[in-house]
């Protein structure tokens, strides 16, 4: 069953959103939802969503989700134009994100309204938006205090764009922290007492179980998780291959086995927050 991030997530019960980067690491987290019924948020950018193809997301993601009696989130992330959220609207994604991060705030605020418009009139499940700006950590752009969200341009973006999920930049950022990331706790405690609806935290890979605990009790209910499956899933490839195996379907396997033995630890830590 495909649904949004509200029915998977709650105050109570926040979750991690995983990327989709490879066909093992949809069949693991599939699988890993399947086998211990519990529904998973999965989430591809327009960059894997490319790789990946728009016919293995329209006759193999989309149709195995839907079938299958665990609810499933497949959420567009990071989808910059509006022509990329209507494909994924096409494609049958159940949740989207439109990030307008990367332009001034009237023009985020402009184009997030019209996604937002879009999803709307499509009936996509759930809508995030970016407020701030979350870049790359390898760039140590965690440490820009000018990507910070404010919490006064916050609340002007919530009352112009009312979307169900906003996604903020509190010292966070996408790949691997240089440095262990230090989260702006004050900020994100400010923007959790003046916004209503729940939290997003990008670049969860790096930040320590503590922090991201810490973090749920400010808000935050989705944590995205990319680099530390594909992380995984090389290692995978990697043991495999030093293993002297030579067989692609067993190295695959073994990349899936690698990215269902990091959810079995990654889902352990955001219970009973
Ligand atoms: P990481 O790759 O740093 O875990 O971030 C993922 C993410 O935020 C995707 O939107």
């Amino acid at each position: 069953m495909l649904t949004g991030l509200s029915a998977v997530s709650s105050p109570d019960r926040p979750r991690f959103a995983y990327n989709l980067t490879s066909v093992e690491g949809f069949r693991a987290i599939v699988e890993w939802g399947e086998a211990h019924r519990m529904p998973m948020i999965m989430q591809c950018s327009e960059r894997y969503l490319r790789d990946l193809g728009d016919t293995y997301f329209e006759n193999v993601v989309v149709p195995r989700l839907a079938r299958s009696e665990v609810a499933f989130v497949l959420h567009l992330d990071h989808a910059t134009s509006l022509q990329a959220v209507q494909a994924g609207i096409q494609l049958g994604f159940s949740s989207v994100m439109f990030d307008g991060s990367g332009l001034p705030l009237k023009l985020n605020i402009q184009a997030s309204a019209d996604a937002l418009g879009l999803c709307r009139q499509a009936r996509i499940a759930s809508f995030e938006a970016e407020i701030g700006h979350v870049g790359g950590a390898e760039d140590g752009d965690d440490e820009e205090t000018r990507y910070l969200t404010r919490v006064e341009e916050a609340q002007q973006f919530m009352a112009e764009v009312p979307v169900d999920f906003l996604a903020v930049s509190v010292g966070n950022a996408h790949g691997q922290y240089r440095m262990p990331p230090k989260l702006h706790w004050d900020l994100l405690e400010a923007l959790h007492h003046v916004i209503s609806v729940p939290l997003v935290l990008h670049g969860g890979t790096g930040i320590s179980p503590a922090d991201f605990r810490r973090a749920t009790k400010l808000g935050v209910q989705k944590i995205n998780l990319g680099t530390e499956l594909k992380v995984a899933w090389m290692r995978g490839l990697a043991l495999a291959m030093e293993s002297g195996e030579r067989e692609p379907d067993r190295i695959r396997s073994a990349a899936k086995r690698s990215i269902a033995e990091t959810l079995d630890r990654t889902e352990r830590i955001l219970i009973d927050v």
